[in-house]
């Protein structure tokens, strides 16, 4: 990215609000979770709020509140109108309000936040040093099914949150090719199974994930009368064991491969290159950091690569589109469509090279 030109004196202010960023962030987690967002939000319309009234309504004491209020201003998440009474700005009122913004922030402080406190231990030792904080498993993916309800609640809503909106789209792509039976690798909870039976009345659905993602999923499939048409096969990618079965028309994985280093991908495409015949299609659907339009996008998923370091593996991360592509010619695989999904995501369609 170029270098954009900028004067000193903003230079020194952004390092400063870098330098206290998990204040300002603590402010704003604290604010929310107090209900004093929420509450200027609801009385924005009555001409704004004063200190008195909110640490009143809200039974938080006045040196709280101020210190809150104060961090708050400064960072430009609370103004003060021309009565001298406090108003949500714009980013005050993203910080309420989006449904995005909130997922991340909850996926920030319940999931990440004191785990990152060790991303130098992570980026040194190639493991996910931040783990401990949450619970003690080599990667998080064993602890999905384990952890706090908080911390599971918001992994889940965030893991959600970015592959949810896109399944209408896939789901016409999918059954564009009439799969019989489908594989869904990291299948989770089941959801984009549940899905693929909604949509088709004869599909059936192999689920493979590790062994406490899979008896979820599966319950979940049984709670939807699904338990004749959705099964599952436990698997460990990171073990030596890594063979699926033949006879999928279509080998599904959305937002997998990040989990995964370089080396450890280009496995698992082997694994599925070897279990397909000339019409399986393989179909990938990830969120690029070099297919974003938006700054604010790659920001995002740059971020996510550091929960990847700290938190899930310590060696995976959102990968650029031609870092994937590599690895799927690698494998012996080649992409028959590149299709951009809504504004984040790109689903390869692969199929077995002519090579083999
Ligand atoms: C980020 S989630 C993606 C979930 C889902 N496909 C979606 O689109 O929302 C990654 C999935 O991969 C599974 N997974 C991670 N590491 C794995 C491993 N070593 N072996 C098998 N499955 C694994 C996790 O349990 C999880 O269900």
């Amino acid at each position: 990215m170029p270098k954009k030109p900028i004067r000193a004196v903003h230079a020194l202010e952004e390092a400063q609000r870098i330098a206290f960023a998990p204040f300002v962030f603590q402010a704003t987690i604290t604010l929310k979770r107090m209900g004093v967002l929420n509450y200027i939000f609801e009385n924005c319309n009555n001409g704004g709020v004063d200190l008195d009234t909110i640490a009143e309504a809200l039974s938080i004491s006045d040196y709280g509140l101020g210190v809150l209020m104060e961090i708050a201003e400064s960072s430009n998440i609370v103004c003060k109108n021309e009565g001298d009474k406090y108003e949500l700005t714009k980013t005050g009122y993203f910080l309420t309000c989006n449904k995005m913004t909130g997922i991340n922030l909850n996926f920030t402080q319940n999931v990440c936040y004191q785990g990152l406190f060790h991303l130098q231990e992570a980026i040194e030792t190639g493991r996910p040093a931040g783990l401990k904080e949450l619970g003690h498993w080599p990667t998080i993916y064993e602890g999905l099914s384990k952890m706090a309800p908080d911390t599971q609640q918001s992994w889940f809503d965030f893991d959600h949150h970015y592959s949810d909106g896109i399944f209408d789209e896939a789901l016409k792509i999918v059954f564009g090719h009439a799969p019989k039976l489908l594989f869904d690798i990291g299948g989770n909870t089941g959801k984009f199974a549940i899905q693929c039976c909604n949509y088709d009345l004869e599909v059936r659905v192999m689920i493979f994930d590790l062994p406490g993602q899979l008896s979820k999923a599966l319950e979940n499939a049984k709670n939807k009368g699904y338990e004749n048409r959705i099964s599952g096969r436990e698997i460990d990618w990171l073990s030596q064991n890594t063979e699926i079965p033949q006879g999928a028309d279509i080998i599904w994985m959305c937002q997998f491969l990040d989990c995964f280093s370089k080396q450890e991908i280009l496995k698992i495409l082997t694994s599925c290159a070897a279990s397909m015949d000339i019409d399986t299609r393989l179909l990938i659907m990830e969120t690029f950091t070099d297919r974003q339009k938006f700054d604010n996008a790659r920001f995002i998923l740059e971020a996510t690569s550091l929960y990847f370091t700290t938190m899930a593996n310590g060696n995976s991360k959102m990968y650029k589109a031609a870092e994937l592509i590599e690895l799927i010619d690698q494998a012996g695989l080649e992409i028959v469509s590149d299709i951009g999904v809504r504004e984040l995501h790109t689903l390869f369609v692969c199929k077995k090279s002519n090579r083999n």
